[in-house]
């Protein structure tokens, strides 16, 4: 088969390097890509939100499977334009409709969603700029601190934590007042729930469904969870914590009313539901849902993944993933994202990236690279994610660690504490 894969990060590096290893693939591409990706696979140039592009250029590689990476393809509705044209409806694109995507796309549809299903989530209310006063309102009803997101996507930044009601109230004006643009036009206001937090990834055909390998991932740049929010700086699979008991209550719970929930409301959706948890005195609740994989959660999900990726989408197409028997890898997997220095603010790239070559006991995946005058440099704010196995989590990110002294780059950051909030 031709793959194509849609996106440039880490992420979809490890979507090529597992797909790279299947026999079931012939030629495979990635659009954009980065210079990673290009070591496995032959880079388009190609934007992936440009459907018109991306489905002329099907054609003309004679692509079979499509792997949407990123959410903005998806919520804007690309498998709705593969789905209505003839010359591309038989190409095996992984990702949901526009209709499934909207979980990711409108915070306030998922917790509706989550409502109409009886699935366990924080309770909330939405408001608009018309009804500012009552969310002024809803919030002294609550404790601090209180949660305000943007309904939209906004890029990983449209949810606000705070701790004072009158600053709240403050932020929910601004909010509505287009602090984050069309995405704030409604703001969920949601309780505080206060716990520890895990990802749960679900490949579904629509009906049946694989609960893949948990992770967890450390969002904020710095060391002990403070400072900014980031696309991620390190994962962990499999979550300790996440035992039979709690995973039982979380297929039950969650996992199966979402997939039944997507089968009664009759939306089509082939892809990866990826559902960001928090257990609360031994209890799950969703925060959210996004409609494709993590990253950097991929880069620990998809090599404890055995079963072959490529057939595992086949059946997901095809809707007979009840038929699949799905392999993992019992190790644990680490990864440790190298950054940019000023990132998640600005920072400079074309750094010459040394020391790549001499990492053999960790999985380099490229995020932000590319290669300028032969040279393998920097291009984005995550720059390259060490993936390691252990026995279990910390001999693996001994590992990581021990991969990224040997890399280096200008001003090149990483945490060092992956993993602290697990012993
Ligand atoms: P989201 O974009 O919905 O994942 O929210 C970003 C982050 O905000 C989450 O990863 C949580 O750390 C935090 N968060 C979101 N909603 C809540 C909530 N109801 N209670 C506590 N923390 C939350
Ligand atoms: N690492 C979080 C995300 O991909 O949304």
């Amino acid at each position: 088969m031709n793959i194509l894969i849609l996106g440039s990060g880490g992420r979809e590096h490890t979507f090529a390097y597992k797909i790279a290893q299947s026999s079931k693939c012939s030629k495979l591409f990635v659009a954009p890509g980065n210079a990673g990706t290009s070591q496995v696979a032959e880079n388009l140039q190609l934007n992936p939100i440009d459907f018109a592009a991306v489905g002329n250029t099907s054609l003309e590689k004679n692509i079979d499977m499509i792997v949407v990476g990123p959410e903005d393809p998806l919520v804007k509705g690309i498998v709705d334009y593969f789905a209505n044209d003839d010359r591309l409806k038989n190409i095996q694109i992984i990702g949901p409709s526009s209709r499934g995507a909207l979980l990711e796309g409108s915070k306030e549809r998922a917790k509706e969603f989550m409502a109409m299903h009886k699935i366990p989530t924080a309770a909330y209310e939405s408001f608009s700029y018309e009804s500012l006063g009552a969310g002024r309102n809803f919030l002294e009803t609550l404790n601090p601190p209180y949660v305000l997101k943007a309904d939209g996507l906004a890029a990983g930044k449209g949810v606000l934590i705070i701790d004072d009601l009158e600053e709240a109230k403050k932020e929910l004006e601004n909010m509505l007042s287009g602090k984050f643009g069309a995405a704030s036009e409604k703001v969920v206001i949601e309780e505080f729930l206060d716990g520890i937090e895990l990802s749960v990834f679900v490949l579904t055909d629509g009906k049946n469904y694989k609960i893949l390998p948990t992770a967890k991932d450390y969002k904020r740049i710095g060391e002990g969870d403070t400072g900014l929010n980031t696309g991620g700086m390190g994962a962990i699979s499999p979550v300790p914590f996440a035992d039979e008991t709690l995973m039982n209550k979380i297929e039950e719970r969650i996992v199966k009313p979402t997939v039944n929930g997507l089968l009664e409301e009759e939306i089509d959706y082939k892809g990866f539901i990826f559902i960001g948890l928090i257990k609360v005195n031994n209890e799950p609740y969703v925060i959210e849902y996004n409609v494709r994989m993590g990253d950097p959660e991929t880069e620990v999900v998809l090599p404890r993944i055995k079963t072959d990726l490529v057939g595992l989408f086949e059946s997901t197409w095809k809707g007979d993933l009840d038929k699949v028997n799905l392999e993992i890898d019992e190790r644990s997997a680490t990864t440790v994202m190298m950054v940019s220095g000023g990132y998640p603010e600005s920072y400079q790239k074309g750094k010459t990236i040394s020391g790549l070559d001499d990492i053999k006991d960790s999985i380099v995946f490229h995020a932000g690279t590319k290669i300028e005058d032969g040279e393998i440099v920097t291009s984005g704010g995550r720059v390259i994610a060490l993936t390691s196995f252990g026995e279990d989590y910390k001999k693996a990110l001994k590992k990581s660690y021990q991969s990224a002294e040997k890399l280096q780059f200008d001003k090149m950051y990483f945490r060092k504490d992956i993993g602290f909030d697990l012993s």
